[in-house]
């Protein structure tokens, strides 16, 4: 049996810690081979549901589940962690404006990240969900200054699913006929969903659906929109779906991606196409545990128009959270 890895959750007592626990723990995330000691975190007065979750994480007898903490303290949480799945947040409230959501999540996250830095596994994986995820990421790597900042990431998989699969039904194909799709910088509104280097069945994908209405009009506002129309159409934001875009974003981390495709994560801008010192939205391969921001690509007038913008919204919520940063 191979040794446990440990992953810690935070918000775990929330609707999407609810769909991703017992997903980790049937091992959907790491393999079918690799045991997990899961180390959750949430504030203190969801502690008795978070209870209530690892209730039923025990009703499930899970084979490979080596062992299970629950605490609302960050440094028991993330002691020794090798995964670090970022999820509870603080949503915005009535009346609260974005800066004020921003505030009040640097806070958490500027503690979460010096809590890493001090007890966790010096090549632990971070992935940020909680939003605003890539500041949120952000943040959290400037308060770790002994971590590696290429282990702060945060999660563009589920952009980078929904844009999918909106592919795959325009061209009538399966999800797996579509390849090479990137989501461009932002975890918001101004994200970059970009089909001028995406393939269907090995053909450019622009090329193919060859409809820029459809691109401008739909495709794109339809990617970028879509987390606020599970919010109108469920009553409350994805769960099951960011949770399985949790699954998949570490999976490719750590096993890697399979040859011929890449996929989109949030990972730190060092000048790659022009950005800096954000958390971006890049296409990316995975091999032995680490990935590679995929360089060359050419970029449009389009698409830069595009990209420039959603770095722009980035480069603002840095320069808000300025003071927070170590
Ligand atoms: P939720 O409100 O159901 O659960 C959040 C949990 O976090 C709660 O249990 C809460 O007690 C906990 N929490 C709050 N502050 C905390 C702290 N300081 N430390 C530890 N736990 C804390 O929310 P849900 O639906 O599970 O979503 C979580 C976050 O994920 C939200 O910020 C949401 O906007 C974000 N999200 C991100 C997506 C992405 O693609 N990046 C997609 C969908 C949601």
């Amino acid at each position: 049996m191979k040794k446990p890895v440990r992953v810690a959750v935070t918000g775990a007592a929330g609707q999407i810690g609810y769909s991703l626990l017992f997903r980790i723990a049937s091992g959907a995330m790491l393999g079918p081979d690799q045991p997990v000691i899961l180390q959750l975190l949430d504030i203190t007065p969801s502690l008795p549901a978070l209870n209530g979750v690892v209730m039923e994480l025990d009703d499930c007898a899970f084979p490979l589940l080596a062992g299970i903490v629950q605490t609302d303290d960050p440094k028991v949480a993330f002691k020794d962690v090798d995964v670090a799945l970022l999820v509870g947040a603080r949503p915005r409230g009535p009346g609260m404006e974005r800066k004020d959501l921003l505030e009040a999540n640097g806070a958490i996250f500027t503690a979460q990240g010096r809590a890493l830095n001090e007890v966790a596994s010096r090549d632990v994986k971070v992935l940020v969900v909680g939003n605003p995820a890539n500041t949120n990421a952000y943040i959290a790597m400037k308060n770790a200054p002994d971590l590696n900042p290429a282990n702060f990431t945060a999660m563009m998989r589920l952009d980078h699913n929904r844009a999918l699969t909106q592919i795959a039904q325009k061209t009538g194909n399966a999800v797996t006929a579509v390849k090479k799709l990137t989501v461009w910088g932002n975890h918001s509104s101004t994200q970059y969903p970009d089909i001028f280097h995406a393939e269907v069945n090995g053909k450019n994908a622009a090329e193919l659906i060859n409809d820029q209405k459809w691109l401008e009009a739909e495709f794109i506002p339809t990617v970028q929109q879509r987390g606020a129309a599970i919010i109108k159409a469920r009553g409350l934001s994805s769960a099951a779906s960011a949770a399985n875009a949790a699954i998949d974003h570490i999976r490719n981390w750590v096993l890697g991606t399979p040859e011929g495709d890449w996929v989109t994560m949030g990972v730190p801008a060092n000048g790659e196409y022009g950005y800096n010192d954000i958390i971006f939205g890049y296409p990316v391969t995975c091999k032995d545990g680490k990935y590679e921001i995929v360089q060359g690509l050419s970029v449009s007038d389009f698409s830069r128009a595009r990209m420039d913008a959603t770095y722009k919204e980035l480069s603002e919520e840095r320069d808000a959270v300025k003071h927070l940063l170590s």
